[in-house]
């Protein structure tokens, strides 16, 4: 190892990132499903039993995630949104999940996705009302955390609707100590920066002390517009929210929309590997009883699952912009580095890019080994810093690669010996 190599490692172990939620999950951004995007508040059970928001939806979700090889992925918490209570609390002041959908009830359900060996996450709100107008969790925090443990619930998605910007992180540092004081492990998704960007920056030392990951920007849509927004918004703010990722905390630039009607395949290659360069929770929102095979094989990527949930932790971040390409690296375990390169002009067909004007090229300097990953896996062998190569890149699509350098100490070392 280099002396300079040595030094930025010794300082990275004396300066760790803020520390994180003590809580001993979100160790690597967590995966799994979540309702919103793709079901959002049907409640109407009768007329579309399929689709409504009941514990049917989650049992044959949990039964697709076994069956279909999503569990062996990684994908591993299925998650209701909004919508599942009733619209009362019950005689002791406890939610309840809506008696007409969720007969019975969610301990069970809980039971059932364990039983999948799968986890089971629920949502609430920091205000007196959720985002969809179903009771709120402010003046409950402590009843409704104990509620969920007491119902083994094992995530809660907690929404920041309908409660005055200033009492916001004060509601969520009290629902952190109410899961803590559950004695359960809860990983706890917040939503604390988004409803503070409008009036004040957020403390993200603050934040990651108090959740395990954060949405920080709009909700997603299934639109490639909506994914171009959020990925802007996450370039032009990175410099703020890219240090405070790491084991135990991490953005999330909202869902997986991949497999449902929005967006071209190409562009879904370039959602799945952009949210694995940014360290994001990796949710899908989408109906997994009816996906198109190659939206499976994309969202069950082994190559792209790697570089989310490799052990370094460190998100990543947009390094070069210009001529319509947009380039991303995220530093990896064992110095290696993940490129993503993407096309944004939405005319015409493949565009070049040449590999040698990616920023972090240089640790192909002397030699580098690469590996193609989407749009198909490629080994490219290895490259020098003059590599010659061409990454083709379709429209709204993204080529993704990983770089290894190859170190000659031993070879330098041998030719200073022998002069
Ligand atoms: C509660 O917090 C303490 C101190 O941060 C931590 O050691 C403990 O593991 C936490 N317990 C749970 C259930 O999260
Ligand atoms: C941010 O939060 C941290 C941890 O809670 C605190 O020590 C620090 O003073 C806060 N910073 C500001 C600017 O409020
Ligand atoms: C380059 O990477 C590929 C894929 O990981 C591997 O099979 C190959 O042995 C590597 N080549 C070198 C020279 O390290």
């Amino acid at each position: 190892m280099s002396k300079m190599l040595l030094l930025l490692v010794l300082l990275s172990l004396l300066s760790p990132a803020a520390e994180a939620l003590d809580n001993g999950l979100a160790l690597k951004p967590t995966m799994g499903w979540l309702h919103w995007e793709r079901f959002m508040c049907n409640t109407d059970c009768d007329t579309d039993p399929d689709n409504c928001i009941s514990e049917r939806l989650y049992m044959q979700m949990a039964d697709m995630m076994v069956k279909d090889g999503w569990k062996e992925a990684g994908y591993e918490y299925v998650c209701i949104d909004d919508c599942w209570p009733s619209h009362q609390r019950d005689a002791q002041g406890r939610l309840q999940a809506d008696p007409k959908r969720f007969p019975g009830g969610i301990k069970k359900l809980a039971d059932y996705v364990h039983s999948k060996g799968l986890k089971l996450g629920i949502y609430a709100d920091v205000g007196d009302k959720t985002c969809a107008g179903y009771p709120g969790s402010l003046g409950y925090y402590e009843t409704d955390a104990q509620t969920f443990a007491d119902w083994d619930v094992d995530l809660l998605k907690f929404d920041g609707c309908n409660l005055k910007w200033t009492l916001i992180g004060d509601g969520y540092i009290k629902m952190s100590n109410a899961l803590n004081k559950t004695g359960r492990s809860i990983l706890y998704s917040c939503e604390w920066p988004l409803y503070e960007w409008d009036f004040q920056k957020p403390n993200y030392t603050a934040i990651r002390e108090t959740c395990n990951h954060w949405r920080n920007f709009a909700d997603v849509f299934d639109s490639w517009d909506s994914i171009k927004s959020i990925l802007d918004w996450t370039a032009s703010h990175q410099d703020i929210i890219v240090p405070s990722a790491g084991p135990g905390g991490w953005n999330d630039p909202d869902m997986l929309v991949i497999g449902n009607f929005g967006l071209s395949h190409d562009q879904q290659e370039s959602q799945m590997a952009l949210w694995a360069i940014m360290a994001a929770p990796l949710l899908m929102s989408n109906d997994l009883r009816d996906i198109c095979p190659r939206s499976k094989k994309l969202l069950q990527n082994r190559q792209i699952i790697e570089i989310s949930q490799d052990p370094l932790g460190k998100q990543g971040y947009r390094s070069a912009k210009g001529n319509s390409f947009e380039v991303w690296e995220r530093p990896l375990s064992k110095n290696r580095l993940a490129v993503a390169v993407l096309n944004l002009q939405e005319i015409g067909g493949p565009r070049g890019f040449a590999i040698s004007g990616i920023p972090g090229w240089k640790i192909c300097d002397p030699q580098c080994n690469v590996t193609l990953i989407l749009p198909q896996y490629k080994e490219m062998g290895v490259q020098t810093k003059d590599s010659k190569l061409i990454l083709k890149v379709n429209p709204s699509g993204t080529a993704l690669m990983t770089v290894t350098p190859i170190s000659h100490n031993f070879g330098k070392l041998y030719w200073k010996h022998t002069n």
